[in-house]
């Protein structure tokens, strides 16, 4: 309420407008202290759920990587297990191969004896063959004694009996069987030579069967034992085979818990961004809220300067243009421009002008804050030039300039109330007493309501009349800037 009473009574002049008052800028920071606690709530809690689903991401990272540990370890278990597997797959061929080399040896060991079985039986077919024909020998060679007995018998018996004419015939037959027990003794000796010979070939064919067949039963023994070795190796094997199908397993379970978590970790981690970001965004919006409650402190503080001065230079402009009004007088014509220039110029309108730009909101979407007018730009004031141009080091100004000398500077100035325009000081006339020019002049609050609407129709004057200095100013003409001048 005081806002509204403070801009209309706090109103205008010609050139300068109260758009944004101290009580615009209190109204403002309560309306951004309440932003700022309506929100604050928001960015706890929010960095509340961050710092719990960061609590929860980490956790599960470190389930991921005791899971990842483990499965390495296992890993490495296997891969050791594999190597002794592929050793001893090796092994297995190789007994495999000594079996198969041991069950050829077998073979042509019990070929070998085979081959001297048979040897053997045809030696002892010889033999018996040879012995049967020495005993035929034997028995030509009994005969053939016999008969040589009886031949020699017969000769006794011839000469010793009454018959010598048989006697040449029996000695002949004596002589005869004679030579034949020779030769077949003769034959029979062969006979026996023949055997003997069979008999030691006989005997060293048995005594080879006898060895092959040590050494067939070696080869045995060495194929069982390459048998034995080969089973043996299988069944280890085996074993490790089986040994190893609970750890691969294992594996596999490890790898899908693994990928499971790693899911988890993976959307965890985007929900933990997502917030992150939005802490960020609200964190941002927070330091925003508390800068533009910063900075409204600081305007309240800076408007509540400008305003106090220019209800001073209003206060004492007013004085002096009522003083000359009262009684006209050239002396007082110096200080009520002084007084006007010093409440209009840049130490006050100007900047107090920019000021309310700066402090007033820039639009008007958000609710929860006031609505500022549009506060259009100001040209800075051009002032009154005092200085003439001309020097007076040594000789008097000009009478024509209508100055006086500045001995400091030792220039052509103007005195108060004139104005330098074309090298001569030109008076600025009566102080503006038309309520267009009227500065602004602070009114007590406890105006009456007659007063209050007097003033509300000069304001809308004062703007309307603004509004046209603004479009002259913008058709940019000679005469719009001289008529801004001489507002000024
Ligand atoms: C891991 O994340 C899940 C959500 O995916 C959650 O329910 C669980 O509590 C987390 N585990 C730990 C130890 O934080
Ligand atoms: C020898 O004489 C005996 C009796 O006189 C006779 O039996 C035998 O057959 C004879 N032997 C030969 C070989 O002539
Ligand atoms: C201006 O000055 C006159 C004379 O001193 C005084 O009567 C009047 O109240 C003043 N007006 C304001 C608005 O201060």
């Amino acid at each position: 309420m005081f806002g509204l009473v403070a801009r209309v009574l706090f109103l205008p002049s010609a050139a300068g407008t109260v758009y944004w008052t101290v009580g615009d800028a209190v109204q403002k920071k309560a309306a951004d202290i309440k932003t700022l606690q309506a929100r604050a709530p928001e960015l706890g809690e929010i960095k509340r759920s961050c710092s719990i689903a960061d609590d929860c991401l980490k956790h599960n990272q470190s389930i991921l990587a005791i899971i990842q540990r483990e499965l390495d370890q296992v890993k490495r278990v296997i891969e050791s297990a594999h190597i002794q597997l592929e050793e001893q797959k090796k092994r297995v061929e190789k007994a495999s191969e000594d079996r198969e080399a041991a069950a050829d040896a077998l073979q042509s060991s019990a070929s070998n004896a085979q081959e001297a079985s048979a040897d053997v039986k045809q030696a002892k077919k010889a033999l018996d063959a040879s012995r049967a024909a020495v005993s035929a020998r034997t028995a030509v060679v009994r005969q053939a004694n016999e008969a040589l007995a009886n031949a020699t018998a017969h000769l006794e018996t011839v000469i010793t009996g009454s018959a010598p004419d048989e006697i040449p015939s029996a000695y002949a037959d004596e002589e005869n069987k004679q030579t034949a027990l020779d030769a077949a003794q003769a034959e029979l000796r062969e006979a026996e030579k023949r055997e003997a010979e069979d008999s030691r070939t006989a005997s060293d064919a048995e005594e080879l069967l006898q060895k092959r067949e040590i050494q067939q039963q070696e080869a045995q023994k060495d194929f069982d034992h390459a048998s034995a070795t080969l089973r043996s190796a299988q069944g280890v094997l085996e074993k490790m085979r089986e040994r190893s199908r609970p750890v691969q397993l294992k594996i596999s379970e490890l790898s899908e818990s693994l990928d499971a978590q790693k899911s988890r970790v993976d959307a965890l981690t985007k929900v933990s961004n997502d917030l992150h970001d939005a802490v960020r965004r609200l964190q941002d919006q927070h330091d925003a809220d508390q800068r533009r409650v910063a900075d409204d402190s600081r305007c309240i503080e800076s408007l509540r300067v400008a305003e106090g001065q220019a209800r001073r230079a209003a206060a004492a402009y007013n004085a002096t243009r009522h003083a000359y009004a009262a009684a006209p007088n050239e002396y007082l014509l110096g200080p009520a421009w002084e007084a006007k220039d010093r409440l209009d110029n840049t130490k006050f309108r100007y900047q107090w002008h920019e000021l309310q730009i700066k402090c007033a909101p820039q639009t008007c979407l958000d609710p929860l804050r006031p609505c500022a007018p549009r506060i259009p730009t100001l040209a800075k004031p051009l002032g009154c030039e005092t200085d003439t141009g001309g020097t007076c080091r040594w000789l008097w100004c000009d009478p024509s300039r209508n100055a006086f000398c500045d001995h400091d500077t030792s220039s052509c100035q103007c005195l108060p109330g004139t104005c330098g325009i074309s090298g001569q000081c030109q008076s600025r006339g009566p102080p503006p007493a038309a309520t267009l020019e009227e500065p602004a002049v602070l009114e007590r609050a406890e105006a009456t309501s007659s007063g209050s609407l007097k003033i509300f129709v000069v304001i809308f004057a004062a703007m309307v009349g603004m509004t046209a200095a603004a479009a002259q100013k913008r058709s940019g003409s000679r005469d719009a800037i001289l008529s801004e001048r001489l507002l000024d």
